[in-house]
């Protein structure tokens, strides 16, 4: 018997939002829908997206769920955080902040929350006409869990934004290796190849912070944070995007707001969303701080 929360059991047993929203061709108005997992694999969730196109703003969700308890309460949790935002703040919501508003999933059922993420993401990529395969983590990579078709980029991906350590977290999160299990010793090489890439990225605000030799955590003046963000920019995310052709240029620093000018191929890219929240602003909160918001003026 898994141990839910009782806000679990309550979205569960009492869904506000489950079903379809019709796209009856409402002036300003339109409608999209993500899909992620698959009934073979035993979750499946479409959400469906109503968008007010002049603000982006959600004003409608539905979902419909196949799957446990905790899939459909992460479903329903998913539609009551979202609902009233805009796209690109929707956008930042995580799986961690599905299931900390479920006040917890068990270990095991956190591919739940992971899963509404995703089903997010691929609305979002549908309503913005990005094609579904410019930024699915499973096009890219290697294919490392065949039972489940899980990559190494969305197994590392995993693992980063929520700090897991184990094969069996992965597990939890996001399926792989919980067939047949022959992919886990794949999985412990990569968690092992982000850990040593964490130990072996200095943090440069320690490096700025640091006084004849002494370690003093204190924030960043304005002035440090724009050369911390400057140097990631150049050593960590220029380079990946000017093998591909593209390249990115810092503009302004308001606050937390980044303000950067894609070029190349990454301007005129379908995909350029991806390439600012993944390549650029993840990079950015974990090397700078945890609040920057990349913007493309
Ligand atoms: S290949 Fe990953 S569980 Fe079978």
């Amino acid at each position: 018997m898994w141990d839910y929360t009782d806000k679990v059991l309550e979205l569960f047993y009492n869904p506000q939002h489950q079903g379809v929203i019709e796209d009856k061709g409402e002036p300003g108005i339109k409608v999209a829908v993500g899909d992620v997992g698959s009934i073979a694999c035993g979750d499946a969730l479409r959400l469906h997206l109503k968008v007010e196109e002049n603000t982006e703003k959600i004003i409608d969700a539905r979902f419909q769920t196949f799957g446990c308890t905790s899939a459909i309460a992460s479903s329903e949790a998913l539609v009551e955080l979202i609902k009233g935002k805009t796209l690109d703040e929707a956008l930042k919501v995580t799986n961690k902040e599905i299931a900390n508003y479920l006040g917890g999933l068990p270990e095991a059922k956190m591919h739940c929350s992971v899963m509404g993420q995703e089903a997010l993401e691929a609305a979002i990529y549908n309503y913005r006409g990005i094609p579904l395969d410019t930024h699915e983590d499973d096009d890219e990579g290697v294919l490392v869990c065949t039972c489940f078709g899980i990559s190494d980029a969305k197994i590392k991906r995993v693992i980063i934004e929520n700090n897991l350590t184990t094969a069996e977290e992965v597990t939890n999160y996001v399926k792989a290796g919980g067939g047949c299990g022959s992919c886990l010793a794949s999985i412990d090489d990569i968690i092992a190849s982000v850990q040593k890439e964490k130990a072996s990225a200095t943090p440069v605000s320690n490096s700025l912070n640091q006084t004849n030799g002494k370690s003093a955590v204190k924030p960043l003046t304005p002035v440090q944070k724009i050369a911390l963000i400057q140097k990631v920019l150049d050593e960590e995310v220029r380079p990946v995007l000017i093998a591909d052709g593209g390249d990115v240029e810092l503009f302004d620093v308001e606050g937390d707001r980044v303000k950067v000018i894609l070029q190349g191929a990454c301007g005129s890219c379908s995909s350029s969303t991806a390439t600012l929240k993944i390549a650029i602003e993840s990079r950015l909160r974990d090397r700078v701080s945890k609040d920057l918001v990349v913007e493309a003026v």
